[in-house]
């Protein structure tokens, strides 16, 4: 492991939002750390819509927060989501003075995408439906071409080292082996939980590592239960399945079922109603035994204005004008995790968050299509600020006992998908309970991805109504009075106790 200079700063992930981070912290020396090559790995090169801002003719921050705040369902810090939201010019001037090029049209303005429960066409995109392999390409770039940032590929950091409530650095594992780096100030940038589930649209690699790691640091987590299915991935096997963009259906194409009822038409905004309820009806067309397909809206050139879906679609033998595309739902995004405020600061001295791996309370309890970008930036962009103001602190020497054992999802994994997806209920939430905190116990590598899918069980748990992507089949109302909730691991450790004795009880 090379050694760091005095007061660098580490950045774990290498998706958009480290790598804006990143960058946003020069002259600043930051240690970015990376299992995957840089920009590899994550979700952000998948990203196909784009990324939201109120930047068109006719629109403005408080309509783009009217329209968040609808579908969080009364769960979004309202004033949080404003001053996101309102750095949205600020997020895209960022990208594009790094590189990014966004479709634009022949006057140079940027061409709008429109997204499902989005009252104005807002969604800036590139390449078509290439925009996070674009913004990947430039941030990369500068990131390489940045000399205040050094970059350890190959890297997975196991733990985070703390000392009274604050971190000292973190355990590094590396294919020679593991190894200490001492830092005061780490920014988690890790992405993601679509490894706990069978079916989803993140890289199967990432299962929450970056909750995990903050939760056994002693960071609150908030929100864990609110996972959010798409409702479109190509539905062709399990694991990661390409997704169909919601673009496709901003663009006029319309679900149909195998009978070719258009079964969103029942439904207020049809196709392009929040995409929760999109997911749900999905899933009850499938739960009835019928299939579903998208079949694209004639008004558009499909393979110019979707090349990067088009060729998903050809690869798997289907031709997306011609041919109905049978799509299904599949985990996609996370609203919950590592606490923060609005610069990103968690609740552990030394450590802050961005990026999907953080709960800022932009998002409440369903995220509005393509924020998740435009919250990635402004937030790296808010950490590096932060800590760029703090006082750059002397690394001092740091050791972990024993390396723990390799971390492997699989046994969380089936257990998320059968009791943490789309539909849930009590004793099913139960059950996973169970099952999650016996592993999280164990001495083997399931205990890590346990911990992140134990979260997410007890919080949904403690959920007893239906709100946004949480849906309680034994608590379909939403409730009268409603928060967010925000947990440290030893707290939800406890109550996943208290759950299961209560169960005994009731069952004696
Ligand atoms: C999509 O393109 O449908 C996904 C956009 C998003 O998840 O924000």
């Amino acid at each position: 492991m090379n050694s760091a200079p005095s007061g660098h700063v580490v950045v774990i992930g290498s998706g958009i939002a480290g790598l804006v981070t990143a960058l946003a912290l020069a002259p600043r020396p930051v240690t970015l750390v990376t299992l995957a090559g840089l920009g590899q790995g994550g979700s952000t090169a998948l990203a196909q819509g784009g990324i939201a801002a109120a930047l068109g003719a006719g629109d403005s921050p408080a309509l783009h927060l009217a329209d968040t705040l609808a579908a969080g369902d009364g769960l979004c810090d309202a004033a949080r989501a404003d001053t996101i939201l309102r750095q949205a010019g600020e997020a895209i001037g960022f990208l594009e003075r790094h590189g990014t090029r966004f479709d634009r049209d022949a006057s140079g303005a940027a061409i709008l995408g429109l997204e499902a429960a989005h009252s104005r066409r807002r969604i800036l995109h590139a390449a078509g439906d290439g925009s996070g392999t674009e913004i990947v390409r430039a941030l990369v770039a500068a990131v390489r071409g940045c000399a205040s940032v050094t970059v350890q590929e190959g890297a997975l950091v196991r733990r985070l080292l703390t000392r009274d409530g604050a971190v000292l650095g973190l355990l590094v594992q590396r294919a020679g082996g593991g190894a200490v780096l001492p830092a005061r100030q780490v920014v988690m940038a890790t992405g993601g939980i679509g490894g706990l589930y069978d079916a989803t649209t993140n890289p199967v690699g990432n299962w929450g590592q970056g909750i995990m790691l903050a939760a056994r640091a002693g960071a609150a987590l908030a929100d864990m239960e609110f996972v959010q299915f798409h409702p479109t991935a190509l539905d062709v096997g399990q694991g990661r399945l390409p997704l169909i963009s919601e673009a496709v259906r901003g663009e006029g194409a319309v679900l149909l079922n195998d009978r070719g009822e258009r079964f969103m038409a029942r439904h207020k905004g049809a196709e392009l109603a929040p995409r929760d309820i999109v997911a749900r009806a999905i899933h009850a067309e499938r739960a009835a035994g019928r299939q579903v397909f998208l079949r694209a809206g004639r008004e558009v050139d499909f393979p110019a204005r979707f090349p990067a879906i088009t060729a998903l679609c050809h690869a798997a033998g289907i031709d997306p004008v011609r041919d109905p595309i049978p799509v299904r739902p599949a985990q996609h995004y996370h609203m919950g995790g590592i606490r923060t405020d609005t610069f990103g600061r968690s609740t552990v001295a030394g450590l802050w968050a961005v990026g999907e791996c953080a709960a800022t309370g932009l998002h409440g309890a369903n995220r509005l299509a393509s924020n998740s970008l435009l919250e990635a930036v402004v937030m790296g962009l808010n950490a590096a600020r932060d800590i760029a103001a703090s006082p750059a602190l002397p690394v001092t020497a740091a050791t972990i006992a024993e390396p723990p054992p390799d971390a492997y999802p699989s046994a969380a994994r089936a257990i998320a998908s059968r009791h943490l997806g789309i539909l849930r209920d009590g004793a099913s939430l139960r059950a996973a309970i169970a099952g999650l905190l016996l592993l999280t116990q164990g001495d083997d590598g399931a205990g890590d991805p346990a911990i992140t899918a134990l979260a997410i069980a007890v919080f949904a748990t403690l959920r007893r109504e239906s709100r946004g992507a949480h849906a309680r089949t034994d608590f379909p109302a939403r409730a009268a009075l409603s928060a967010s909730r925000a947990m440290t691991l030893d707290q939800i450790i406890q109550s996943a106790r208290l759950i299961l004795s209560d169960d005994l009880a009731r069952s004696a």
